[in-house]
């Protein structure tokens, strides 16, 4: 990789599905207390990211404000208030003149920009596409001029591409300065949705095959944030496109996405409320095994190696020869399983085996067992001494 950032997938918390428009410092302030106190960041999150809707203008030097009602005391106050609690501070922009949410963009003034970033003490970058053309080539001439201009700043900041994955950015992002790219448009609190913009999460799992390899140290596929403990309350989670209020999903799809995401060695990055988090949602979040097998330091990246009646298997190698192994169960119905570990899983070394959630290891020539609809098993397969 060109630099040392984000040698595994990164991991922390985004503003926007639950916040959306709500960002401020306060919020911002209250997430850091809440993520040093309650073992998040122990637990790897990382990077608090305000996603879109806090910049205030430009000032007569061209130089980026935040909103003065949401950010009374600026950006470099915050980060300095998040670098005190042990955590990182991301911030948000976009390659053309307005935002998603149709505040000032970047265009024109990346250089300015990412100084601006920089010398607030900025450690991340979500850089969106809203309002710029389609064609592939402007969208890498774009994200390569916000990513020189982060690398000449010489500070270290995590550059975060979301282009939604239209033009194939696992082919360019990372030659454009990105080390991380979205691989889809939104996702959304929903297990399956049913339409193309607003994703469920079956919906963005099925639009992760065929790219594993692309992702590596220095730089991951993207699925986009983690709806885990949302419960339908997010605010652009509930509003579909026809008005439709999400449901959000139940402990065990939220438990199995989370489960999905770390084997694909997706970002970690969640949007729920913080401060409000029950034990179900706790237990997910801080799988200290789940946590693990995505940020496993020989960085591979997971992928779905069977998808036969309505079962599915991903597989993640990682480091010391370990395999991990998880089972998902996609039908509506409790569905039984069986898998030759030498014939279906290509693993020939005599091993021990852990199931991640049951917390007990076993020999077997066999993975067999029931797992309820949606619901997944992990393993981890170790060579056995
Ligand atoms: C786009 C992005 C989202 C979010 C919003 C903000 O939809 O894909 O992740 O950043 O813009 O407006």
């Amino acid at each position: 990789p060109a630099d040392t950032l984000a040698l595994t997938p990164p991991m922390g918390w985004n503003s926007w599905n639950l916040f959306e428009d709500r960002v401020s410092e306060e919020l911002i302030k209250g997430v850091a207390d809440e993520m040093a106190a309650n073992g998040m960041r122990d637990a790897g999150y990382q990077y608090i990211i305000i996603d879109d809707f806090w910049v205030g203008g430009r000032d007569s030097r061209n130089q980026l404000f935040p909103d003065p009602k949401r950010f009374p005391n600026g950006i470099k106050h915050l980060a300095d208030y998040v670098h005190s609690k042990g955590l990182k501070l991301g911030i948000y922009s976009d390659a053309a003149q307005l935002t998603c949410g149709g505040v000032t963009g970047s265009l024109n003034f990346e250089e300015l920009d990412a100084q601006t970033f920089a010398n607030w003490g900025i450690d991340y970058l979500k850089y969106d596409y809203c309002g710029a053309p389609d064609d592939v080539t402007t969208a890498f001439t774009r994200y390569k001029k916000m990513g020189d201009a982060l690398k000449k700043t010489g500070r270290p900041i995590v550059y975060a591409i979301c282009e939604w994955g239209q033009r194939q950015p696992w082919l360019w992002a990372k030659a454009a300065g990105g080390h991380l790219w979205r691989t889809t448009f939104d996702s959304r609190d929903v297990w399956q949705s049913n339409d193309s913009w607003f994703m469920g999460i079956v919906e963005i799992l099925d639009l992760q095959e065929g790219i594993a390899r692309y992702g590596g140290p220095g730089g991951w596929n993207d699925p986009d944030l983690l709806m885990v403990g949302l419960y339908g309350k997010g605010k652009s989670s509930s509003a579909g496109p026809n008005g439709q209020k999400y449901k959000g999903c139940t402990d065990t799809e939220y438990r199995t996405s989370f489960a999905l995401w770390s084997i694909m060695s997706a970002p970690l990055i969640v949007n729920l409320d913080v401060a409000n988090m029950n034990k179900a949602t706790k237990d997910i979040l801080l799988n200290k095994e789940l946590i693990a097998i995505n940020q496993d330091k020989l960085g591979k990246t997971g992928e779905s190696i069977i998808k036969k009646d309505g079962l599915q298997v991903f597989r993640k190698e990682l480091s010391n020869g370990r395999v991990a192994i998880l089972v998902f169960n996609r039908n509506e119905k409790a569905t039984d399983f069986s898998y030759s570990i030498t014939k279906a899983l290509d693993l020939y070394a005599p091993y021990s085996i852990k199931d991640v959630f049951a917390g007990k290891e076993f020999k077997a020539k066999e993975l067999k067992g029931k797992l309820d609809a949606h619901d997944c098993k992990v393993y981890v397969f170790s060579k056995a001494k």
